[in-house]
């Protein structure tokens, strides 16, 4: 897996708790949580949420039977796991956004928020991402836009060098990446998607606005904002609801070994009342630990 592009690591990172639960986030979580509400379908049967995070999302996505939380971080996956119990409903599962280790057209939804801009290379991903989607299916995508309004002004102030016109991704820290809009529609017809609809988010994320107007106020106002986002993009969020076009393979398993693409996965016990899952074409067993899938690192038995 030496080949595929850097991953920013989130192991043992307390993001929930510094960046939501300390940071004063909650006018964007609930502009987040109305804005899926309004893109997300009423029901569905499997949904896969790439990078799940601590899984502030997952109890949002009401309509769907089942829903795979996916992190690159176990610690993540852990947190989440804390939060949402060991129902059946949930399923918890630590590997590469560009390796997914799913068979072909599995998932019927999908939603990727706030974990694009990690992604050195958002092309490869979604191409992957639609590898594992069935026809129609829905992908819910947020992105963080370099083509925002504060960002325009700096830059028209001369207080910014690099231009939020130029259609190249903007690398503010290492692996965090501002995209522009018309930059990832393009990628998503690359990949098989079709752009439904836009929505612009998080409008007034600014500190004095924050402070001084009612949250439920400021929310309200987002809403109705966000009306216009597929004329203009000039938030510093921006969701899109895409559906998957072209032909889906028909899903035959479930699991697929992200090492060399084999379908057939056993589920075996081992030492200690642990099991994990032995590809039947390389022999790499992938373990099961802490309720949690693990195609991070095959063990060595
Ligand atoms: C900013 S957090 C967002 C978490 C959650 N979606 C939310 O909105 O609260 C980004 C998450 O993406 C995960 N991530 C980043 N790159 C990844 C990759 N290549 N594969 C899987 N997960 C990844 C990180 O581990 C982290 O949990
Ligand atoms: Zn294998």
């Amino acid at each position: 897996m030496n080949s595929l592009p850097p991953v920013c690591d989130y192991e043992g990172s307390r993001y929930q708790e510094e960046f939501w639960e300390r940071g004063q986030r909650a006018y964007e979580d609930a502009c987040e949580a109305q804005t899926l509400r309004r893109l997300l379908p009423r029901s569905g049967r499997l949904l896969l949420e790439l990078g799940a995070g601590a899984g502030r999302n997952t109890s949002r996505y009401t309509g769907y039977d089942r829903i795979v939380l996916l992190d690159y971080s176990r610690t993540q996956l852990a947190q989440s796991r804390e939060r949402l119990g060991d129902e059946p409903r949930y399923t918890y599962v630590a590997a590469n956004i560009y390796r997914l280790p799913f068979v072909d057209g599995l998932f019927d939804g999908t939603t990727l928020i706030r974990t694009l801009h990690h992604l050195a290379q958002p092309a490869e991903a979604l191409i992957e991402i639609r590898r594992v989607l069935a026809e129609r299916a829905t992908f819910v995508l947020e992105y963080a836009n370099k083509h925002n309004l504060k960002a325009i002004a700096r830059y028209v102030l001369r207080r910014q060098t690099w231009s939020p016109n130029s259609l190249a991704p903007i690398e503010f820290a290492p692996l965090n990446f501002d995209f522009h809009p018309q930059a990832v529609r393009a990628w998503l017809t690359q990949a098989g998607f079709r752009i439904e609809r836009q929505v612009t988010v998080s409008h007034f994320r600014v500190g004095w606005m924050k402070r001084a107007l009612p949250t439920r106020m400021l929310v309200a106002l987002d809403r109705l904002a966000g009306t216009t986002g597929d004329l203009w993009q000039l938030s510093p969020s921006v969701f899109a609801r895409a559906r998957a076009v072209g032909a889906s393979a028909t899903a035959n398993g479930y699991f697929q070994c992200p090492a060399c693409g084999g379908s057939s996965l056993e589920e075996v016990a081992l030492v200690h009342g642990a099991s994990g899952l032995r590809c039947s074409t390389c022999q790499r067993l992938w373990p099961l630990r802490n309720g949690i899938y693990d195609f991070k690192e095959a063990i060595e038995v």
